[in-house]
């Protein structure tokens, strides 16, 4: 479904409705920085709430952690950041707009302009910054370009406190930092974005079907939460594709209106990094085990998505415009605003049963209440803002107590009894299938 205009379209509907801003706008804004607003920052937390949910709750061996951004430098080192995190960046001599060498299909001339380019030359993605208050070399340290790092150097404290016994995971959301030469499509690829990360620790010859049982746990993950099917794939990676410390890898792949991209990466890590820190900080990191009474250094699959990608992906496959209106078809949990409170009138009591209601629901799930325009359009708004259910108090309400509920998709309405109106509600929204 290569179309950019849908592209525009979302981006638009973002703007408009809050869900994602411009960084810095009201100063022209800041080259692919983005800010969530009160809708956004919801759709976004409960993506990685029902990732965290799927692989921490609802498993006896996955461990959650919170590592800081900001590490001792010696970590890049032994991780390969230092020297080898790097794009091929080329300029343009006659327009001066710079490209990743290997993004181009014609290495030879300027994509936009014909133009001849310079000599492609390494520039290392990370960050800079300096810890205290002297810059010099001694106090540099870096904005971590992945949260993995923080996990292995945090190995051992889990093993120890936690008496985690192979196979076990440890899992982390959080801020990543990339001076990524071409950045672009709105929030795909940015500067600062966000992480979620396990590292999932086994024995050495379990590696294989473990990497089989993680692509195809993460693949489902998105299906769960409603994703198209025909717009997923799992892609393995060619030999020569595969980063320095991998054995195989699959990426998940959604197809955006701009092309397939790859929402996660689900990689066979082996035991570079483990062996790679311990070298480097010359701290024994082997694991005992105890049934065989040996010691080793065990291997990783490392199932890695973004909160971005994941939430923009969501966004665009939930974009339906049908005649009469835009919807949203977000999965009920993912959804920012569970359901909205109209009184029909501004008038008669309605406005104060509503809120009655609005107080009855507020504690239990994020709720909005309106009483302005006509309920029509007050009903497309939350179908462009992806509410699941709409519940309207009318005349017969202050008869007889029951409400009507609309549900989303269908457009169907209920008249229920508003003693029965919570209970609806929790369980329509716990359940695991999208309504048909
Ligand atoms: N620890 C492994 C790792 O970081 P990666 O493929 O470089 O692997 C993992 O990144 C995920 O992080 C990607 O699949 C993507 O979802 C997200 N990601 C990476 N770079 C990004 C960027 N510049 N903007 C937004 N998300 C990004």
């Amino acid at each position: 479904m290569a179309n950019p205009e849908i592209m525009d379209k979302v981006v638009s509907l973002c703007k408009r409705r809050g869900f994602i801003f411009q960084s810095s706008e009201i100063y022209g804004g800041l080259n692919s920085c983005w800010d969530y607003g009160p809708l956004g920052v919801e759709l976004k937390r409960n993506v990685k709430e029902a990732w965290w949910r799927s692989v921490v709750y609802e498993r006896d061996n996955v461990y959650g952690q919170d590592a800081s951004i900001l590490m001792h430098p010696e970590v890049w080192r032994a991780s390969g950041h230092v020297e080898g995190f790097s794009d091929p960046l080329v300029d343009c001599k006659k327009c001066k707009r710079r490209f990743r060498e290997d993004h181009l299909a014609d290495k030879s001339k300027c994509p936009e302009c014909g133009g001849e380019l310079t000599e492609s030359r390494q520039f290392n993605l990370m960050f800079k910054t300096f810890m205290g208050p002297i810059e010099d070399t001694a106090s540099v340290v870096y904005m971590r370009p992945e949260t993995a790092q923080g996990i292995f150097v945090n190995f051992l404290n889990v093993v120890n406190t936690m008496r985690a016994k192979l196979p076990f995971g440890i899992a982390q959301i959080g801020k990543a930092f990339r001076n990524e030469i071409t950045p672009g499509n709105f929030t795909f690829r940015t500067r600062e974005f966000e992480q979620m990360e396990i590292e999932f620790f086994v024995k050495p010859g379990t590696d294989d079907e473990w990497l089989e049982f993680w692509k195809n746990e993460r693949f489902n993950w998105y299906l769960r939460y409603g994703m198209t099917k025909e717009r997923l794939r799992l892609r393995q990676h060619d030999k020569d594709e595969l980063a320095h410390y991998a054995k195989d890898c699959y990426d998940v792949e959604y197809e955006f209106p701009f092309g397939w991209s790859e929402l996660e990466g689900i990689a066979n890590r082996t035991d570079f990094d483990l062996t790679q820190h311990q070298t480097f900080s010359k701290k024994n990191l082997t694991y005992f085990e105890e049934e065989s009474k040996s010691r080793f250094i065990p291997y990783v699959i490392e199932p890695s998505a973004g909160a971005d990608r994941s939430t923009l992906a969501f966004l665009v496959d939930s974009y339906c415009e049908e005649e009469e209106r835009v919807v949203l078809r977000l999965h009920p949990k993912l959804a920012p605003i569970k359901a909205a409170i109209f009184p029909l009138m501004r008038k008669d009591g309605h406005p104060e049963k509503a809120q009655e209601i609005e107080r009855m629901l507020r504690p239990h799930f994020n709720v909005e209440y309106d009483e302005t325009a006509s309920i029509g359009k007050r009903y497309r708004r939350q179908d462009e803002i992806g509410t699941p259910y709409c519940v309207t108090v009318d005349n017969e309400t202050m008869e007889n107590d029951t409400v009507t509920v609309r549900e989303r998709d269908s457009m169907e309405q209920v008249r229920i009894p508003m003693s029965g109106l919570l209970p609806m509600l929790l369980e329509r929204l716990n359940a695991e299938k999208k309504p048909a």
